[in-house]
C-alpha cells in the first residue's frame, strides 16, 4: 500500500492533518563570520542572503538554517513544512484551536502561517516539499569487500558533508505543554519521553523517530541542531574534521537510547551544539508508534563518554536575564 502511494509522490497519511517536515530553523547570532566559519567547517554550504546567512547541504537547494545578525545567539523561529493543498486547512485549524495568526516578521518574505507556540517562540507553517525521509536513513556499512583494505589513508580522508537537517532539540519551560501544543496545533505525535524532562516528537507522514525534541529549562532556546550523515564512519571523520579546524569541544562518539542514533556533538561558538547523526529509528507512514515513558537512565545514551558538565545548560536563558 505504502509502496503504491510512493509512486505518485512522498509518503502521506490520508485524511489526517499534520506537518510533514522540519523545514528550517532560524537563529540570531552576534558574529556572522564566526557562524560562517563554524558551519562551513561542519560541512555545510553557507550562502549569503543579503545580510543573513543560509545553511544548505551540498545535495540540493533546501535551506535548512537561517542565521540573522543580532545582539546574542537566540532562536528566531522554527519553520515546518506542510503539503501545499493543506495550507488553507491548517489556517482554519490553527484559528479553530484559538491560536492567533501573525504577520510574517519584518524582512522575512513568506506566504506561510505565523504564530507563537506555548512558550512564545515564533513558528512558521509553509507549503514546502516533504524533506523528512520516506524511508529509514542508512547508518551501518561495510567499508570494503573481503580482500580489499577499507580505510582511506588518513591524509586522504574525505571531507564530510551532511545530507540533511535531521532534527532540533529545543529548551522549553514546560515539556508537557510543548507536547500538547505541538500535537494539537501542528499534528506531531509523541515518540518517547522521560517524565517531564524530555520528549521526542515525529511527523505522521513518515518521519525519523524525532524531527523535534524538547528539554526542560527556565527559558526557550536551541540546544542543538542535528545533521544526518551516511554512516558511523562519517560521524568519526566529521568529528576529526572539526578538531582539525579548532572545534575541539563536544560530546561523542556515542549512541542514544531514544531514537537509537549514533552521535557526535560539536560545540558551536555560542555554547549550543551541532550534531552529526546516523541510523535514527524510523516511523513509517502506516505505523502508529507506541510512545513510552522511560527512566532517565534509559532515556539518554547507551554508550559513549560522559557528557560535558554543562550539557543541559541553556546559554540563551543567561542572555535573557540580562
Ligand atoms: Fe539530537
Amino acid at each position: 500500500m505504502t509502496q503504491i502511494k510512493r509512486q505518485y509522490g512522498p509518503a502521506r497519511r490520508p485524511g489526517e492533518l499534520g506537518v510533514h517536515s522540519l523545514d528550517h530553523f532560524a537563529l540570531t547570532v552576534p558574529d556572522m563570520e564566526k557562524a560562517r566559519a563554524f558551519y562551513e567547517a561542519f560541512g555545510l554550504d553557507a550562502r549569503s542572503e543579503g545580510n543573513a546567512l543560509g545553511l544548505q547541504t551540498f545535495n540540493g537547494l533546501q535551506r535548512w538554517g537561517l542565521l540573522i545578525e543580532g545582539p546574542t545567539k537566540r532562536m528566531h523561529h522554527l519553520s515546518f513544512g506542510v503539503f501545499e493543498d493543506e495550507l488553507d486547512l491548517f489556517k482554519r485549524h490553527v484559528e479553530s484551536v484559538g491560536v492567533a495568526l501573525l504577520d510574517p516578521p519584518a524582512g522575512i518574505p513568506s506566504n506561510g502561517l505565523w504564530f507563537r507556540d506555548h512558550d512564545g517562540m515564533l513558528i512558521e507553517l509553509r507549503a514546502a516539499p516533504k524533506t523528512s525521509p520516506d524511508a529509514k536513513s542508512s547508518g551501518q556499512f561495510q567499508s570494503s569487500p573481503p580482500g580489499v583494505a577499507g580505510a582511506p589513508k588518513r591524509s586522504q580522508s574525505p571531507f564530510i558533508r551532511p545530507t540533511r537537517l535531521a532534527h532540533c532539540l529545543l529548551f522549553t519551560r514546560d515539556v508537557p505543554s510543548a507536547v500538547s501544543f505541538y500535537s494539537r496545533v501542528l499534528g506531531l505525535r509523541l515518540s518517547d519521553r522521560s517524565g517531564d524532562d524530555i520528549a521526542f516528537m515525529h511527523g505522521i507522514h513518515g518521519s525519523d523517530h524525532h524531527l523535534i525534541a524538547f528539554a526542560r529549562s527556565n527559558a526557550p532556546g536551541l540546544h542543538h541542531c542535528s545533521w544526518d550523515v551516511r554512516s558511523l564512519d562519517e560521524i568519526g571523520l566529521g568529528a576529526m574534521q572539526m578538531v582539525g579546524k579548532g572545534y575541539r569541544d563536544g560530546w561523542g562518539l556515542g549512541r542514544h537510547v531514544l531514537g537509537s542514533n549514533y552521535f557526535h556533538y560539536v560545540r558551536d561558538p555560542w555554547g549550543s551544539y551541532s550534531e552529526y547523526s546516523c541510523d535514527m529509528d524510523y516511523i513509517p507512514v502506516d505505523q502508529n508508534w507506541i510512545a513510552g515513558n522511560h527512566d532517565a537512565e534509559d532515556a539518554f545514551y547507551v554508550w559513549g563518554p560522559n557528557p560535558p558538565q554543562d550539557w543541559t545548560h541553556n546559554h540563551e536563558a543567561d542572555q535573557q536575564k540580562r
